[in-house]
């Protein structure tokens, strides 16, 4: 595998000395490997075996000129590849829910852009809290990776989950993240979500679009190398890391947002259900029902939206541009319909009358139609797979011209 740069973070846990063991581990697969630790950690494992084994000095302390000096924390933030947290106490996985910024090693966590993996380790009732379990459930929304904990004897005394996993287990799913930086040095634009279409100032049209499918995307980009600027439509979902977000409602606002960040992009997925249609005149007051006598019927006028899609394939030049296509039926001719009149290089359809993909769920069922005529059916697979597999084809589409 292609060395990495692997920060390691070591928070105050009795797990603490397993380190020295993951260090040896991760240099042994050919990595360049730093540590840092918390006050509470150096309780645990001597920051002088960190140094041996790592070859490397060990960073500690935020405000030690000495330190700052050799490199600073926000250069140690920039110069990993991967953080690994390991172990990851309760009280250190709480502060990076947060954001708390306190001290060296939760500075580093909240000023890093790259991929952080955690290896939580701690009393199994500390564990099983909500409060940590709430935790993690944020850290994971916004794409930090996890691994263990296991279940077995812990030097509490306690049985349970909680002892961090073997330093061969946490190495092995380090790699798994340590994807090539492929589209380093390349911007990625990426739609995702639902437009709404303003009917007056409380009522818009808007469809089931969550945003999933393409902040999968915009994550994948990010974590092979590439700068992500992502134009959000209507979602709840957090910013994925590493990504730049530009939130937009209506079509126009997506239009106008896209076409900003356009000239920059070397490729651009669209990914976002934009609605074809908007009311001709939004009230800037709420309608009210008084307004219609009883039984009346009100006509709501709708005009086209421009075609995004469309627009910026016309003025494609080198870029890579890859449409979706929602359908009902007929999921291969719609979509090469669609394929030739917005002219993108690829266009990815999803059957949306499946309820198990598609819309809201975390899995998708996907067909790439190429202009070609080629047609590849992909299985049902999470939309971070689907993103996966995608890449995978605009990468060698890129590397064929
Ligand atoms: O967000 P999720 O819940 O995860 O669901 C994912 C998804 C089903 C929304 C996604 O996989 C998907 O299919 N997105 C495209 C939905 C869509 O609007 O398809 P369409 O066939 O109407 O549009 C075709 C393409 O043209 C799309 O790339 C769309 O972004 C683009 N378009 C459409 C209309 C318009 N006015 N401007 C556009 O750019």
């Amino acid at each position: 595998m292609e060395p990495h740069r692997i920060l390691l973070a070591i928070s105050g846990g009795i797990a603490a000395y397993k380190a020295p063991e993951l260090v040896r581990t991760l240099k042994r697969d050919g990595h360049e490997v730093r540590c840092m630790l918390t006050p509470e950690a150096e309780r645990f494992v001597s920051p002088l075996s960190l140094q041996a084994v790592s070859g490397e000095s060990v960073r500690r302390d935020l405000f030690d000129p000495g330190e700052e000096g050799e490199i600073d924390h926000i250069g140690l933030a920039d110069w990993a590849d991967l953080v690994l947290v390991a172990p990851a106490t309760a009280n250190l996985l709480a502060k990076m829910a947060h954001g708390l910024a306190n001290d060296l090693v939760s500075a580093v966590l909240l000023a890093t852009r790259a991929p952080i993996l955690v290896a939580p380790a701690m009393n199994v009732n500390m564990w099983s809290h909500p409060a940590t379990q709430a935790n993690l459930e944020t850290l994971r929304a916004r794409g930090v990776a996890t691994i263990g904990p296991e279940a077995g004897e812990l030097a509490c005394g306690w049985e349970g989950l909680g002892r961090m996993s073997d330093p061969a287990v946490v190495a092995e799913a380090a790699a798994g993240l340590l994807v090539p930086s492929s589209l380093e040095g390349l911007r990625v634009l990426v739609t995702a979500g639902g437009t709404a279409e303003p009917i007056d100032a409380v009522r818009s049209l808007t469809n089931r679009s969550s945003g999933k499918m393409g902040f999968a995307i915009a994550a994948e980009a990010a974590r092979r190398g590439a700068r992500v600027t992502l134009v959000a439509g209507v979602t709840s979902l957090p910013t994925p890391h590493g990504v730049d977000r530009v939130d937009v409602r209506s079509a126009l606002e997506m239009r106008e947002a896209v076409l900003a960040a356009f000239e920059d992009s070397a490729i651009v997925v669209k990914a976002a259900a934009v609605a074809d249609f908007r009311p001709v005149d939004a009230s800037d007051r709420k309608i009210k029902k008084e307004q219609l006598a009883e039984g009346e019927r009100m006509t709501l006028e709708l005009v086209q939206n421009p075609d995004i899609l469309q627009e910026i394939s016309a003025r494609k030049g080198d870029r890579t541009i890859v449409g979706f296509a929602a359908e009902s039926h007929d999921v291969v001719a719609a979509a090469q319909r669609k394929l030739a009149r917005k002219g993108c290089d690829l266009i990815v359809a999803n059957d949306i009358s499946r309820a198990d993909a598609g819309f809201e769920v975390d899995e998708n069922a996907v067909l790439f139609v190429w202009p070609s005529g080629e047609v590849e059916e992909l299985p049902l697979l999470p939309k971070t797979g689907v993103a996966a597999q995608l890449f995978d084809r605009i990468e060698k589409l890129r590397e064929r011209r």
